[in-house]
């Protein structure tokens, strides 16, 4: 089986760090989401991946490479615009030939893995299956309706009244069967050839469509609010390491990985949490659930769930909570002072009156 990954698009609800970075790309837990997706199909046994990348594609190839890194080996595939999930599929055409594959929005985390999922194809190798969830309002997904033996007998994108509680997640196994669905197709009213039309008319067809339900933590991480608390999910469950020195008078309590080279110095740490390497942290207060890049510089800052990215700094800012703030950027007071929720982006500055 192979893999087709999906990470072009616009991510517009992730602003602003769609501005400067592809979403796909956003660290949770220090790893870039596309580097969860891959150790996720690891896991399945693939490793032939392609990986289809829009405008921002040269930032994922500078970040992902060959993928000989992540044990996987990606074929880079170029969509000049964001023309819809099935149309992702058009383009793959040459390097899926007529293999199974599975496909995986690259902006989604299934944190629990769909190994078993994935084996349930292998074994009874329906024309397609997808993996949904229960969620108590799918209006933001593809809703999937089936029947008592798990057959899926209708697929709505985004309804405004939901038939049913599963949403479709962004995991997704084909046989070659879904090739002549995709070509029978017509864009959406949005313009895009969409992966619930496909399937659709898959079903209508009378092919053999399934759903399996995935009841471990998903999220698809394209808002700021759904990237925390994923980050939180998998703080969660982190594995304390220290690698980097913590000074006498500092305080750590809960799990914490201190990566090479991070220093912290007359601090509390409350893990979960996450420090990247070569950060610097002084007289401040990280945790829980925070992740900080790398080379990142707090000094006197409190910082609680939240993601710094690498090379963000926090001088003299205390009350940091749900807060994203962008690769290399400055959040600063001139004296000790407190805010809240910042989302601040790559590269930006920000100054905060006492
Ligand atoms: O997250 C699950 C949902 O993903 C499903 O429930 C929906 O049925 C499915 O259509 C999809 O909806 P979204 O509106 O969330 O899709 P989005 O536009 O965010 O694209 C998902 C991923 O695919 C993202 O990594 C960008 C990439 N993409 C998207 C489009 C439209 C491409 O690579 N090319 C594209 O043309």
């Amino acid at each position: 089986m192979k893999a087709l990954v999906l990470a072009g698009g616009l991510g517009s609800r992730l602003r602003p760090f769609s501005h400067s970075m592809p979403k796909q790309l956003i660290p949770i837990a220090n790893r870039p989401v596309l580097v969860h997706v891959m150790a996720d199909l690891r896991d399945l046994g693939v490793t032939q991946v392609g990986l289809v990348v829009g405008d921002r594609g040269d930032e994922i190839v500078a970040a992902l490479g060959d993928g000989t890194g992540l044990g996987v080996e990606l074929t880079y595939i170029r969509q000049h615009a964001p023309l819809g999930l099935a149309h992702c599929i058009t383009i793959a055409r040459d390097f899926l030939g007529d293999d199974d594959f599975v496909m995986y929005l690259g902006d989604n985390m299934l944190t629990d893995g769909v190994a078993d999922i994935a084996r349930q194809f292998r074994a009874d190798r329906p024309a397609a299956q997808v993996v949904v969830h229960k969620v108590p309002d799918p209006r933001a997904f593809g809703v999937a309706e089936i029947d008592e033996n798990g057959r899926v007998v209708r697929l709505v994108e985004k309804p405004a009244e939901p038939r049913s509680d599963l949403a479709m997640t962004g995991v997704y196994f084909f046989t070659p069967a879904v090739h002549e669905a995709v070509a029978a197709i017509e864009p959406s009213a949005r313009g895009e050839l969409e992966i619930t039309d496909a399937l659709q008319w898959m079903v209508s067809n009378g092919a053999e469509v399934r759903a399996r339900i995935y009841s471990g933590f998903w999220k698809d991480t394209g808002r700021i609010e759904d990237v925390l608390d994923c980050n939180r999910e998998l703080l969660d469950r982190l594995a304390p390491s220290v690698r980097g020195t913590v000074d006498g008078a500092s305080e750590v309590t809960g799990p914490v990985v201190i990566e090479e080279g991070a220093r912290v110095v007359r601090s509390r740490l409350t893990g979960p949490v996450i420090i990247g390497a070569g950060t610097v942290v002084e007289d401040s207060h990280v945790g829980p659930h925070t992740s900080i890049g790398r080379d990142c510089v707090l000094t006197a800052a409190e910082v609680e769930y939240s993601i710094m990215l690498d090379g963000a700094t926090v001088r003299r800012v205390g009350g940091v909570r749900g807060s994203v703030i962008g690769r290399d950027a400055t959040v600063t007071s001139a004296v000790r002072t407190r805010c809240s929720r910042l989302v601040v982006g790559d590269h930006s500055s920000v100054e905060v009156a006492a």
